[in-house]
């Protein structure tokens, strides 16, 4: 019988992850942690509270708040149909999730101004390159229910508080006005006219967005194209006056708080949703995918998914390209590490004492590691040492029979007899 199930295993097989996702390692995962609690912190003090949306939405979410012409909608998105028929994509960012649960759980009644952040996974099926996967981490924010040029200010402000919590300081802020509904359709117009005559000279992806998506062609990397544009009429002196006025506080605001930025009107944001105010922050230390973060204004987009008219600006941010940043610059996590007591427990009565033992000491707050491999003292001294333990309590038939522990200060090597009803205690009085 036991031969027949083993005939019945299928052959091993080995699996490899997909192309552009990553695991994050044992060893990696401290900086993440430490990382993560960083923007935890930054964010609680600018008094933001976090929101944890699904991974996936209905496909038409992202369609409608992105825009169908993106090229993360048109191109990248990991869609599927799941066994209800129903049309799902695994979120390309975290916004339109952000703004339908905004919506949904009548958030905006609740209180004027909802200053919400989060941290998480995104998808986009993009050419993976340093800095650039198809599964990547972002963290961001957003500030729904101000109208203010205060409100762009203050997620500006935030993005840049949270690099320099990482003594992050050479970064770019890079600065635009998309304008809104009555002045950008009049730009395009006026930049369509302007690139004509020089079609022929534009990459083929820019031929192709002439016609519907003409301020692409601003951002496009080709040499060619950039020489078409060097003199384009600039979107930041075509503004209706509201814009203008808005746009004029926005950098006065930035100034009165010392926060340096740069105009730039190639700057248009790959998503159709903003109005006014478009911004990233660079590094020159991230190689051709520059952008540590990106965020914008999007004025109309509560509407748009069903809420009541709600102006609101924020930013989003990649995880993996800020852990690129921090290894560059040296950064260390300041994170103490708890003191590991190693507990090595000698034949069977021992390990049965072993495992009540680990969960008292665990329950009182200490970080236990035990062996699980049966092995000798020495084995056991050994990995207790690989492990950089503070203890070991060594416990064997004689031990038991005491019931005394033999604890070593793996730091001096000295070696203390301690009862076994008084181990918590001399633990909490050596080691925390
Ligand atoms: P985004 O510019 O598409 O904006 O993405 C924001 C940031 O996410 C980028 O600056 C970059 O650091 C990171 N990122 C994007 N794609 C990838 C990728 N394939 N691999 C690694 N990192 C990536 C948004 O997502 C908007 N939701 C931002 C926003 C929030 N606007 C208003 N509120």
């Amino acid at each position: 019988m036991r031969y027949a199930l083993c005939a019945m295993r299928p052959t091993p097989m080995r699996f490899q992850k997909i192309k552009g996702t990553r695991d994050i390692l044992p060893e990696e995962i401290g900086r993440w942690q430490a990382a993560e609690a960083v923007i935890h912190q930054v964010m609680a003090r600018f008094g933001f509270s976090e929101i944890r949306p699904p991974i996936f939405e209905e496909t038409e979410l992202f369609a409608r708040s992105i825009g169908q012409l993106t090229d993360i909608v048109s191109k990248e998105m990991y869609s599927f149909v799941d066994r209800g028929e129903k049309n799902l994509t695994l979120r390309p960012e975290l916004t339109a999730g952000v703004v339908r649960a905004f919506v949904e759980n009548n958030l905006g009644k609740k209180q004027p101004v909802n200053k919400l952040y989060y941290l998480g996974s995104a998808f986009r099926q993009e050419n993976p390159q340093a800095g650039r996967q198809r599964q990547f981490q972002q963290f961001g924010a957003e500030i729904l229910g101000s109208p203010e040029p205060a409100a762009d200010v203050e997620a500006i402000s935030l993005s840049m508080a949270v690099y320099r919590a990482f003594q992050l300081e050479r970064f770019v802020v890079k600065l635009n006005s998309v304008g809104d509904v009555v002045c950008r359709e009049p730009y395009k117009q006026k930049l369509r006219e302007y690139l004509r005559p020089r079609f022929d000279r534009l990459c083929k992806t820019c031929q192709q967005r002439f016609e519907k998506n003409p301020l692409r062609i601003l951002d496009c990397k080709e040499a060619g194209c950039r020489v078409e544009t060097a003199e384009a009429p600039k979107l930041f002196d075509e503004l209706c006056e509201n814009c203008v006025r808005h746009f004029a506080r926005v950098q006065q605001l930035l100034e009165a708080g010392g926060m340096k930025y740069e105009l730039d009107f190639r700057l248009v944001r790959g998503l159709d949703y903003y109005t006014r105010t478009a911004y990233e922050i660079t590094s020159d230390q991230l190689g051709a995918q520059d952008a540590l973060c990106g965020g914008g204004r999007y004025d109309l987009l509560v509407e748009e998914l069903g809420g009541d008219a709600t102006p609101a600006v924020g930013f989003a941010a990649g995880m993996e390209r800020l852990m690129m940043v921090l290894e560059k610059i040296g950064w260390q996590p300041t994170t103490p590490k708890a003191p590991i007591i190693f507990l090595a427990p000698l034949g069977e009565a021992a390990v049965l004492w072993a495992v009540q033992a680990a969960a008292q000491l665990r329950q009182n707050g200490m970080t236990v590691e035990m062996d699980l491999l049966n092995r000798g003292l020495k084995a056991q001294l050994r990995e207790a040492n690989r492990q950089q333990a503070r203890f070991a309590v060594i416990v064997g038939d004689n031990e038991l029979q005491t019931q005394h522990a033999a604890v070593r200060d793996l730091t001096s090597s000295q070696q203390t007899e301690v009862a076994f009803v008084d181990l918590i205690s001399y633990f909490q009085q050596n080691s925390f």
